[in-house]
């Protein structure tokens, strides 16, 4: 029998815990300011996994990662130098800045996303650092930033422009204008509201998100806490609560359970797994079991997360909640990713209103921040993150239900999964399974942009069809556009032609082919447009994003990108690629990102022939 005296982890965390710096020591003003800034040592030390959260209290302080604070947060942390480093260098919002150089006064980051570039997005980049003339400003392009239905958009520090021009870069600049402002608690809001099948196609234009006569507010009032206790928010996780300390808990969690089940909720995330099924596995695990919350909303044309968060969080946490309940979860971790500043403020307030007036006893809660990296959205390097290291995706099995966050049982949840838990359970399966068009059941919430006349938000039947979507509920194509191509789900899905605009839109109706709808992010393309130049910005985005663990991926998504430039494709060695990416990379991004290549070859060969 093989007796296993140490994991690599704990092994490393014992050397940690006696260790002493090697190489560059810290100087004490250094250790002062980074002391000043994460706390006090606590008494059994500072939390390895709260390493991002650190980098990310300096790195906003000085507006960069020095090495010499680099050097102070290791040895307060008693880590090695380069664990801290290799850390903070994989995340693209940490800007480490060598010697004594001055850092940027402020960052600009233009969206080079599909649905910005074909608003011109890429031209606002190039035309700004003339305009704004200014050396001590840093203007770069940054991959989606998950409002693209306000294509373009530039981000001044924080504060996101929605259809951006030269001039209201300027204003934002002019008038310091870097955070992220704070949105009213008086809303009333809901995301069922625009389920009613019986609601006339043009009232729910008027209702959709954004509504069309609002001009892309960024702010938007949110259902505060008060606001949704009032409206009945709460009462269903307090009444689950109160039935699992009574004699009838078992029953409780069958039949919740079976509403799920029957409801047919599945992962909203990209990869369509049954919320019911997921929720027994993890709760036939051994304890303590944990959560972890996937509002990394990474995927290029995905902005359904943002868009209900920012209106309606307690129906989120109130799902959350339900789901911990049921599935026996001690803590639940979000991870929300960087980009939305407005959506972690209201998550700061509304967790701390949560907390001083519990509706139920509630797990540990924990909010963490991501920092700028895609990959952390797949699921195993979501977890790698949380526990503050480089987001590179886990080699399963085992699967993170069984081995996952902190080495435990772990469920993990796109937020949108866990936002229909209690409108399910209050209204009942039928609700949400009814709702499906040809033949499909559920609701999805399309995150449409690009040549349509109103993008949004769409939240309509699962099976609906683009001609369907495009007509009943984005008001048509913008004027003088006519529908050449589309994306059903962002990079990752692939890229159809208009002659596909009939197949229903839901998971497993795209396979046959060769795309998927994921997170259902609809990305329209006109006659103005073409497929391979959609193709080669999906390509460019994996590259920049690829973390670089598998070869294939890493080298496979950078040689496609030189490939696909020139005029005429070398579809021998493309192909090559794409086997070799499928094949042997290890997640998701490096398995989906031949997906547009081949999506190329088979629909718009006359492009690159
Ligand atoms: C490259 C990659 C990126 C992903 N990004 C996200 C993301 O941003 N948000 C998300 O919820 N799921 C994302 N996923 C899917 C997650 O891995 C996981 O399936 C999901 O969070 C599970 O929750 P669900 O079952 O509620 O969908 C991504 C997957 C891959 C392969
Ligand atoms: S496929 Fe790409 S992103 Fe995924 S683990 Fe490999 S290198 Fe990283
Ligand atoms: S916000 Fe620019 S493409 Fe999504």
């Amino acid at each position: 029998m093989t007796t296993i005296l140490a994991t690599a982890d704990s092994m490393r965390e014992q050397i940690r815990r006696s260790s002493k710096l090697k190489g560059r020591q810290p100087d004490a003003a250094s250790l002062a300011e980074v002391e000043a800034l994460i706390g006090a040592r606590p008494p059994d030390g500072y939390r390895r996994d709260l390493l991002i959260e650190h980098l990310h209290c300096i790195n906003d302080a000085y507006r960069c990662l020095r090495e010499r604070h680099l050097v102070a947060l290791a040895k307060l942390m008693n880590l090695a130098m380069a664990e801290v480093y290799e850390v903070a260098t994989f995340y693209h919002h940490f800007d480490i800045i060598r010697g004594d150089r001055e850092a940027p006064v402020l960052t600009i980051r233009v969206c080079s996303g599909l649905s910005c570039a074909l608003a011109q997005g890429d031209e606002l980049l190039q035309r700004l650092p003339a305009l704004l003339g200014r050396t001590d400003l840093r203007i770069i392009s940054t991959p989606c930033v998950g409002r693209c239905e306000q294509a373009p958009v530039a981000v001044v520090g924080q504060f996101p422009v929605a259809k951006a021009t030269p001039d209201r870069v300027i204003a934002a600049v002019q008038a310091n204008q870097s955070r992220h402002p704070t949105a009213a608690d008086d809303g009333h809001w809901h995301a069922a509201q625009l389920s009613d099948p019986q609601v006339a196609a043009a009232t729910r234009l008027e209702t959709s998100l954004p509504n069309p006569s609002d001009t892309g507010s960024i702010s938007p009032a949110y259902t505060g806490y008060a606001s949704y206790r009032t409206l009945g928010g709460y009462a269903l996780a307090a009444s689950v609560a109160a039935s699992l300390l009574g004699p009838d808990s078992e029953t409780r969690v069958i039949q919740t359970l079976q509403t799920l089940d029957d409801s047919a909720l599945r992962g909203l995330g990209g990869a369509g797994f049954q919320a019911g099924r997921k929720w027994r596995i993890v709760r036939e695990q051994p304890g303590p079991r944990l959560m972890a919350v996937n509002i990394d909303e990474g995927e290029p044309g995905t902005f359904k997360d943002r868009t209900y968060l920012e209106r309606d969080p307690h129906r989120f946490l109130e799902g959350m909640l339900i789901a911990a309940q049921i599935v026996g979860i001690e803590s639940c971790y979000i991870y929300l990713r960087d980009e939305y500043h407005g959506c972690r403020a209201i998550l700061e307030t509304e967790l701390a209103r949560l907390h001083a007036d519990p509706p139920c006893p509630l797990p540990h809660i924990e909010l963490r921040r991501g920092a700028g990296a895609y990959i952390c959205g797949e699921e195993s390097a979501m977890i790698e993150s949380i526990e503050g290291k480089r987001g590179e995706p886990r080699m399963r099995p085992p699967y993170i239900a069984q081995v996952g966050l902190f080495g435990r049982p772990t469920l993990e949840h796109n937020f949108e999964t866990l936002y229909w838990v209690r409108d399910i359970l209050e209204r009942g399966a039928a609700w949400f399974s009814d709702a499906g068009r040809h033949g499909r059941r559920g609701l999805r919430s399309f995150s449409v942009s690009g040549r349509v006349r109103h993008p949004g938000v769409k939240l309509a039947p699962a099976g609906i069809t683009l001609n369907e979507l495009i007509g009943e509920y984005c008001g048509g194509m913008l004027e003088g556009h006519i529908l050449y191509a589309y994306l059903p789900g962002g990079a990752s899905g692939g890229i159809f032609p208009a002659t596909l605009a009939d197949v229903p839109l839901d998971f497993d109706t795209l396979q046959p082919h060769g795309g998927f709808i994921g997170s259902a992010a609809v990305i329209v393309l006109s006659q103005h447009d073409r497929a391979r130049d959609a193709a080669l910005n999906m390509m460019q985005f994996f590259a920049h994003e690829s973390c670089g663990q598998c070869t294939p991926c890493r080298v496979g998504t950078a040689k496609a990108v030189q490939l696909m430039q020139a005029p005429i494709w070398d579809l021998e060695t493309l192909e090559d690629l794409n086997t070799v990416m499928e094949d042997a990379s290890i997640c998701g991004l490096g398995q989906a990102a031949p997906n547009p290549v081949r999506c190329v070859q088979n629909y718009f060969a006359h492009e690159v022939r």
